[in-house]
């Protein structure tokens, strides 16, 4: 039998942007390990994969001065640019890379580890099939693509075009893939979506199916889901968070504008009151339910009175962490064409006082977690010292003691929390 092609061919993946792109880098990660290469450092591999963000211009740019940077680096390495700003600009990249592969393209890696030498663009319109399971990485947590794309064309958001039409996964994939990761070890998966509500509808089901299935998977701990589209997050999701035990507390609901003119020209397709309501029956609903947003600050038009109305809403709901960012003109969408278009001053002023404001509610509402005990899935030995850590239901993590449960990795502890830090909290078994 003649030697593979591949053997013994090092690589090396970057990847910029959210958890879809790391989901697909960890599935080329595993393609390569499969056909027999090896990791390695960007000076020493033989191939070197860019896994890239279009969300903003500066996401965009990292990708081209990265692989000036790798070629700096390492004159011989072949360079694969790979994720949303391959799929919507392909032709500007292949200037610069040896391969081009777009975010319906993941299963053309198969094809490039048997012939590494051939230089092509893989960027197919449509994935040739999304049901099909790609491996994971062994691991307590793990991602799941449960649909792909987005069909809602925000006015600002370049997505509908880096990532295509929507399209669900069934739900017998999708359980086939989180049992398989649940017999290798996996406690905890996050079920990834633009817009996971919307999931389903031109199957005959629907989210909140998926979820009940899910939760009858023997073995699994923990579900939690990713993104939560405000105008389809339903009672019925909401109820069925409460019913399900696996289903964890806590909800990432993009806010983006707390102004209904700027929703209305942002396309959202809800009002602020519309949000509210959703927002009050979760928290009256869900006990100790955590909440997560983004924003995006500075959108055409946005007044120093629409951006008032968006930080008293970030006041009301009292968020637990934000994401916040400077609106940025991205090619293909509506919103770069609506003037005026802010000032980037103002935009930099509106943000600092926006990431002020959570910071502060972030640290409040950690001290109020003091003296609360909460079931914490152990991930490992913390960087703080002599700690494990791991995170509760609603997502922070918590770092503790582990005295002689050196062994914990895996199990679900009770900690009692002694103390708030910024972004984490810490704690004692209890
Ligand atoms: N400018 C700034 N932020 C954006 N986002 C999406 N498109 C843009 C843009 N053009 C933000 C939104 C989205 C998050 C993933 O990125 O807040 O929820
Ligand atoms: Fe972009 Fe809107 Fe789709 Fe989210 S829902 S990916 S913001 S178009």
């Amino acid at each position: 039998m003649g030697e593979k092609i591949s053997d013994k061919m090092k690589f090396h993946i970057k990847t910029y942007g959210c958890q879809m792109n790391e989901r697909d880098s960890e599935k080329v990660y595993c393609i390569f390990k499969e056909y027999g290469f090896e990791e390695a450092s960007i000076q020493d591999a033989d191939v070197v994969v860019v896994n890239s963000c279009a969300v903003r211009e500066k996401a965009e740019s990292k990708i081209y001065s990265e692989i000036g940077r790798i070629k700096s680096i390492n004159k011989k390495a072949k360079i694969i640019a790979m994720g949303c700003v391959a799929q919507f600009n392909h032709k500007k990249l292949k200037t610069v890379s040896d391969f081009v592969v777009g975010t319906s393209s993941i299963d053309k890696f198969y094809r490039i580890v048997k012939n590494i030498e051939d230089g092509v663009v893989f960027v197919d319109e449509k994935m040739d099939n999304p049901d099909y399971i790609f491996p994971h990485k062994k691991g307590l947590n793990a991602f799941v693509d449960i649909m792909y794309g987005c069909n809602n064309f925000c006015t600002y958001c370049i997505v509908p075009f880096t990532r295509g039409r929507e399209i669900s996964r069934t739900k017998e994939s999708i359980i086939d893939e989180v049992k398989q990761l649940v017999d290798n070890g996996t406690k905890e998966v996050m079920l990834l979506g633009q817009n996971v509500n919307s999931y389903g509808h031109k199957l005959g089901y629907g989210f909140v199916d998926l979820l009940y299935e899910v939760d009858k998977i023997g073995g699994l701990e923990r579900v939690r889901f990713t993104t939560s589209h405000p105008k389809d997050f339903s009672k019925e999701l909401i109820y069925a968070m409460k019913e399900l035990k696996t289903v964890c507390e806590h909800i990432h609901l993009p806010l983006q504008s707390g102004s209904n003119k700027i929703l209305k020209l942002m396309r959202r397709g809800y009002t602020k009151e519309e949000y509210l309501e959703k927002v009050y029956l979760y928290k009256e609903q869900i006990a100790e339910g955590s909440i997560t947003t983004d924003i995006i600050v500075g959108f055409p038009q946005e007044t120093e009175e629409d951006f008032q109305e968006t930080l008293e809403i970030v006041k009301n709901v009292e968020y637990d962490t934000s994401f916040s960012f400077k609106y940025s003109k991205r090619p293909l969408t509506k919103a770069r064409e609506i003037e005026p278009q802010v000032d980037e001053d103002v935009k930099l002023r509106r943000l600092n006082e926006l990431q002020d404001l959570q910071a502060e509610i972030t640290q409040r509402k950690n001290k109020e977690q003091i003296g609360k005990v909460f079931d914490v899935l152990v991930e490992g030995k913390s960087k703080k010292g002599n700690m494990l850590y791991g995170r509760n239901r609603q997502n922070t993590v918590v770092n503790f003691d582990f005295k002689d449960n050196i062994n914990a990795r895996g199990d679900v502890v009770k900690v009692k929390i002694t103390k708030a830090l910024k972004h984490s909290l810490v704690g004692e078994l209890v």
